[in-house]
């Protein structure tokens, strides 16, 4: 089984959904680490009820880039980690280990990329932006990560509604569900080896 290091800065729903469906028998991956930048988080707890070594890890404990990527390769490497899975993480990944991790970092993002994404679009100014945008549709996103936000080449897409009715929290919950319908698949088909990427183009996803 592919060796996974969830990366989350929040509460970590995705990286339950995730959880659930290995427990379910969907999702065939191992959980070799979790990652968070934020000790109180509630992502810490899950990881550790489930027996998974968990890692408190933010750009702010290291001089600087270099040591703190330095840091993080070395964790990775530890740990033997194949696929790195961020989950609602809010820091960004150095250069070196998205470079040295290229195809193996994936990202979900609650709204249709390249629409409403990019640097300061996370949480909910993103489906504020959609919102005031009139978008008539949003969704979710997986990527592999590059070097830039909410860039890499798209795994999958998957669409919800905007109703006329919407606030930012009744469409932040109608895509979250839809997150953790999705996530799953993504990583299974990764871990299944059965994605090819040539270019911005991602083949085999089912
Ligand atoms: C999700 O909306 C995800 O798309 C984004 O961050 C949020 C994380 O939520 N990248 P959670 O912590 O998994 O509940």
């Amino acid at each position: 089984m592919m060796n996974c290091a969830v990366f989350a800065s929040g509460g970590g729903s995705n990286f339950q959904s995730l959880l659930d469906r290995k427990l379910a028998g969907d999702l065939h991956v191992n959980f070799a680490l979790f990652l968070g930048n934020n000790s109180k988080a509630a992502a810490f707890d899950r990881a550790r009820k489930h027996g998974i070594p968990a890692v408190h890890c933010a750009p702010s404990h290291f001089a600087g880039e270099q040591e703190y990527a330095a840091h993080l390769l070395a964790l990775l490497n530890e740990h033997a980690v194949e696929l790195i899975i961020l989950a609602g993480y809010m820091k960004k990944i150095p250069v070196s280990v998205v470079t040295s991790f290229k195809h193996r970092i994936v990202n979900i993002h609650p709204a249709l990329l390249p629409a409403f994404g990019g640097a300061g679009l996370y949480g909910e100014k993103v489906h504020q932006a959609v919102l005031n945008y009139g978008a008539k549709v949003s969704g979710v996103t997986v990527h592999f990560v590059d070097e830039e936000y909410d860039h890499g080449p798209v795994i999958l897409q998957d669409t919800v509604q905007v109703f006329d009715s919407d606030d930012v929290r009744t469409l932040a919950r109608r895509v979250l569900v839809l997150e953790h319908a999705s996530y799953w698949k993504a990583v299974e088909a990764i871990a299944q080896n059965r994605i090819t990427v040539k270019g911005r183009n991602v083949y085999g996803y089912v």
